[in-house]
């Protein structure tokens, strides 16, 4: 057996027994003599994401982890023998791209107090089994912006070696937060920190522009590729106010330039009006959530360039499991008073032309239900066409991956999903996603695509 068939072997028997999900395909074609496997992908519907248009019957040709070529299946002779991934009757989008995420996270429990219950080795066993479910609807790549110190960071280098599936991460390190802000335990008593060791914490604090210089550094040192500030505070948090500002502009501005020096890219946890305008201005690459966002804001954020990644599935899911979550009346105010707001004021975004990236918070809400975002954002003022951008080409942009990710042309990796239906006509068809390829290789196949010529 090929060292490759060996490890898809065992991770085929991994992901069946751990997690109870369908197995890694690996189909690939045998190898030539002279280069990695080609494999032909008919596909009926083709939306590339390089436009808001379908193309009708191209094959693209797949060659290793990357695409060489798409053209009109006309003009592709498919050799006999060859290696086929037969989507002729169905759409076919590039693998979808959620810029917010947490995978180390169960969606199952939000008290605080799980923060000194579990240990960094109960969010690696969550990462293994979130990342797995992730790929398999549909979501080839990931941004993933808070979690244990450097969670993101191994979880990436585990699932580029192959060492089990999920979507290609882009990693942050711990959050960085102010004493008493959206990132840190408050409501214990004092020195109940002390007690957890460094590894254990899911945020940095920092106060002042110098410290927040020396966490930039050091996260960057780790390994992280983006860097998570917490500019206000936030609805799952204790003691904080989501509209209130947290870092000040001085802080931010430190983390921007820091980061950016680094070549990393930073992004905002932000809802509240006065601190989502200092992020822009301190020149942060998006705001997450951007609930409270005002005229002046919007503005402010065309002018910058500035993405906004709005968790607007999020607010469903934290009411309806408030009661069965016992989760504080505090928590259960803040959604109240944000998540109405925040779906309003995306509108206003999205009419207004902001850039927006696809972005769901997922592992406050269970991983692998990332689509459910797309009804809303259609509802509330996208396109169809406008809404898969921003999971494809506008996500990959945002996270620094473009020339890699998030459109189907030649050179790209052969990252792709297909669909039964039009999702161009119906957006929730990508809830449920029929087939998964990511660099290449299947992942997942429900309608028996894959088929020798
Ligand atoms: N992590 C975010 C926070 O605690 C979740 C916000 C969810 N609510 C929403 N309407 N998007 O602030």
């Amino acid at each position: 057996m090929l060292p490759f068939q060996k490890a898809c072997r065992i991770i085929s028997v991994y992901v069946l027994v751990a997690s109870g999900i369908p197995a890694v395909l690996c189909q690939t074609a045998p190898k030539s003599e002279s280069g990695p496997a080609i494999v032909y992908v008919k596909a009926g519907h083709l939306f590339d994401a390089t436009s808001d248009n379908l193309r009708d019957n191209v094959v693209l040709v797949v060659e290793g982890e990357r695409i060489r070529k798409v053209a009109p299946a006309a003009d592709i002779s498919i050799p006999t023998g060859a290696t086929v991934v037969d989507l002729s009757k169905d759409w076919v989008l590039p693998g979808l791209i959620d810029c917010h995420t947490h995978l180390e996270a169960r969606a199952d429990h939000y008290d605080p107090i799980w923060d000194v219950k579990e240990t960094p080795f109960d969010g690696g066993f969550n990462g293994v089994v979130n990342a797995n479910k992730t790929l398999m609807a549909g979501f080839t790549g990931v941004r993933d912006v808070g979690s244990q110190p450097f969670f993101a960071v191994d979880l990436r280098r585990a699932i580029d070696a192959g060492d089990f599936p999920g979507p290609r991460v882009v990693a942050s390190g711990p959050p960085i937060s102010i004493t008493g802000g959206h990132g840190d335990m408050n409501g214990f008593a004092p020195g109940v920190e002390n007690l957890m060791y460094p590894a254990e914490r899911d945020f940095q604090l920092a106060d002042g522009p110098e410290a927040v210089r020396h966490i930039v550094r050091e996260q960057v040192k780790y390994g992280v590729d983006v860097i998570k500030i917490l500019a206000t505070g936030g609805v799952l948090s204790q003691g904080d106010k989501p509209g209130a500002e947290q870092m000040t502009y001085d802080e931010m501005k430190m983390a921007v330039d820091t980061g950016h020096a680094a070549g990393r890219k930073v992004a905002a946890h932000a809802h509240g009006t006065e601190g989502i305008k200092d992020a822009v201005r301190a020149g942060v690459d998006s705001i997450e959530h951007g609930s409270l966002i005002d005229a002046e804001g919007i503005e402010m954020m065309k002018a910058h360039g500035t993405y906004l990644v709005a968790d607007i599935y999020n607010d469903d899911y934290i009411l309806g499991k408030a009661v069965e979550f016992g989760l504080p009346k505090e928590n259960v105010d803040k959604e109240k008073m944000v998540g109405r707001l925040q779906r309003e004021n995306f509108a206003k975004a999205v009419t207004a032309g902001v850039k927006i990236a696809f972005g769901t918070d997922a592992g406050v809400y269970p991983h692998g239900d990332n689509a459910k975002q797309f009804h809303y954002m259609v509802k509330f003022g996208m396109t169809p066409a406008g809404a898969i951008r921003a999971a494809t080409s506008s996500a990959a942009d945002l996270i620094d991956r473009a020339k890699d990710e998030g459109t189907l042309e030649a050179g790209k990796y052969a990252d792709l999903i297909a669909v039964t239906e039009n999702p161009l006509d119906r957006i929730e068809v990508l809830e449920h996603v029929s087939v998964v390829m990511k660099g290449g290789k299947v992942y997942k196949d429900e309608i028996g695509a894959v088929a020798k010529r």
